[in-house]
């Protein structure tokens, strides 16, 4: 039941909002107080208020239709992917008032007399807040624009029903995840987002020091020591691992990255966790895979409309796609395993797959499939390609670490993660190979005090969103994208 005007993007809109309170079971306020009218739109389309009762609605024009008579209004405040109908004498002053004006409007819910809405809003009073002319907006008011197209108007695609379904999406994703650890009892750390330490050893840092110094101060780092962004919080959460079993942190990291992918920014979201007295990477692979099932479940029912607009008109495979990963287990591969299915499939791939070397995209697309477009686990990889902080395997002749990646379809990796290297010298000696030899004493000194065997894993939170929502580049998720050579806004 999909209507095809007052649409932006040409993504139509559901005819009505799932009503699911009683009409005037509760009322909920812009400002949470009862004097005051204001009144959502999703609350209006929901019944929050008895009818007849006067209220006040504020947002921004989403069609018009001018008829014989009356004048028809959509509008929307970004409460839902549905605009309330707003129904104009001809009495009232309407001159100004376009597709894309903020407009505040006084009036009455009624039922409507139209099948198309439960809900429209016979209006008293309309001001016109903000004007705008619908001949400079770059969106047209039934033109389908593309998400591409959309994406070079980073200051205006929020008014998009395709963008705003986006952010509505990633805020409740955002608490989804929050829920999950609080639910599972994980504290939530904040991690710093100046460091001095580079996670991940892949020298893709960006450095930090003030835009204006003295002359005299040209050589000194602001802090004493480089700073940079960081990379992953994760050896944060580890120090907290000496006193917390389970841990959680949750925020923007920065990755100078010179690759234009669709799945790499500069900028992204993460989602880390870290699990003291772990010895097996199967509690860590416990722990993504009910996150990854859990958040989603949530984030279906709390934004089923949202999420259909995508399923149905920016990825129309998705929704099938996604049933398969939330009703399977995540299978899980050696990393071994997983080369031997690459040497042996009849694919020709443009990095040949090699034990020792990096998966490529392509091999991960491929392992994915094979494995029935469900998530799969690799796990154990060789020791000369992760970062000094993965738990050695002390397995021969092909040496590993306990290392695992999640590999989702459409994407590739989701999620790394790893049983950390708790034992003093063999961690010793790892730094000593990779030219960290005295880089990381507060981290050698962990093992000293109660040192536990742990491990952890991040997800990147935009991929997640991607993945959930068929969105095939990660520049479309995220509200302002930043890669290299462009950070706009
Ligand atoms: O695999 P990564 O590099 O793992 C770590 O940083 C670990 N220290 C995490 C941990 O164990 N606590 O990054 C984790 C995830 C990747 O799997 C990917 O989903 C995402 O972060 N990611 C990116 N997302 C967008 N743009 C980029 N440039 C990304 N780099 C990594
Ligand atoms: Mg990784």
């Amino acid at each position: 039941m999909w209507r095809r005007s007052s649409c932006l993007l040409g993504l139509p809109l559901p005819r009505n909002a799932s009503v699911s309170r009683r009409r005037g079971e509760s009322l909920c306020l812009f400002n949470g107080c009862s004097s005051d009218s204001r009144l959502k739109v999703v609350d209006a389309l929901l019944g929050a208020v008895t009818w007849e009762q006067e209220v006040r609605v504020q947002g921004w024009v989403r069609a018009v239709r001018a008829q014989k008579e009356i004048t028809f209004l959509n509008i929307n405040d970004g409460s839902s992917l549905q605009s309330l109908q707003i129904v104009a004498r001809p009495d009232l002053d309407i001159r100004g008032i376009t597709f894309g004006s903020a407009v505040e409007i006084w009036g009455k819910l009624v039922r409507s007399p139209h099948k198309k809405q439960s809900t429209e809003l016979l209006a008293d009073k309309i001001r016109l807040v903000g004007a705008c002319n619908p001949v400079d907006l770059p969106f047209k008011i039934k033109e389908r624009h593309s998400l591409e197209y959309i994406r070079q108007f980073p200051h205006l695609r929020c008014k998009t029903n395709v963008f705003s379904s986006l952010l509505r999406i990633r805020s409740e994703a955002f608490a989804a995840f929050h829920s999950f650890f609080k639910n599972n009892g994980f504290i939530h750390i904040h991690t710093p987002i100046i460091t001095s330490n580079d996670c991940e050893g892949a020298g893709e840092l960006f450095q930090i020091e003030p835009a204006s110094k003295t002359a005299e101060k040209q050589n000194v780092n602001f802090f004493d020591v480089p700073s940079f962004l960081t990379v992953s919080g994760q050896l944060h959460l580890e120090v907290m691992t000496g006193a917390f079993t389970q841990i959680y942190t949750f925020g923007p990291t920065f990755r100078a990255e010179n690759s234009q992918t669709r799945r790499h920014l500069a900028e992204f979201y993460m989602v880390e966790a870290e699990l003291a007295f772990t010895e097996s990477l199967k509690d860590i692979m416990e722990v993504i895979e009910k996150l990854f099932k859990t958040a989603t479940s949530y984030i279906l029912s709390k934004r089923p409309d949202d999420i259909e607009l995508f399923h149905k008109y920016v990825a129309p495979r998705q929704k099938g796609r996604l049933e398969q990963m939330m009703k399977n287990s995540f299978q899980v591969l050696s990393y071994t395993e997983a080369i031997d299915i690459l040497q042996r499939s009849m694919e020709t791939f443009k990095f040949e797959p090699k034990w020792g070397c990096d998966l490529q995209t392509e091999h991960e697309s491929y392992l994915v499939e094979h494995c029935g477009n469900i998530p799969v686990f690799v796990v154990n990889y060789p020791y000369d390609i992760k970062p000094f902080y993965a738990r050695d395997n002390q397995d021969g002749p092909q040496h590993t670490v306990a290392a695992v990646d999640l590999l989702v379809p459409g994407i590739g990796e989701l999620c790394g993660g790893s049983l950390r290297e708790e034992r003093l010298d063999l961690l010793q000696s790892r730094l000593k190979q990779h030219g960290l030899k005295g880089t990381y004493q507060w981290y050698e000194e962990l093992r000293l005090f109660g040192s536990v065997p742990h491990g952890g894993f991040g997800l990147g939170f935009e991929r997640y969103l991607q993945c959930i929502l068929g969105v095939e580049n990660i520049k479309d998720v995220i509200p302002f994208p930043r890669f290299s050579h462009s950070c706009l806004l």
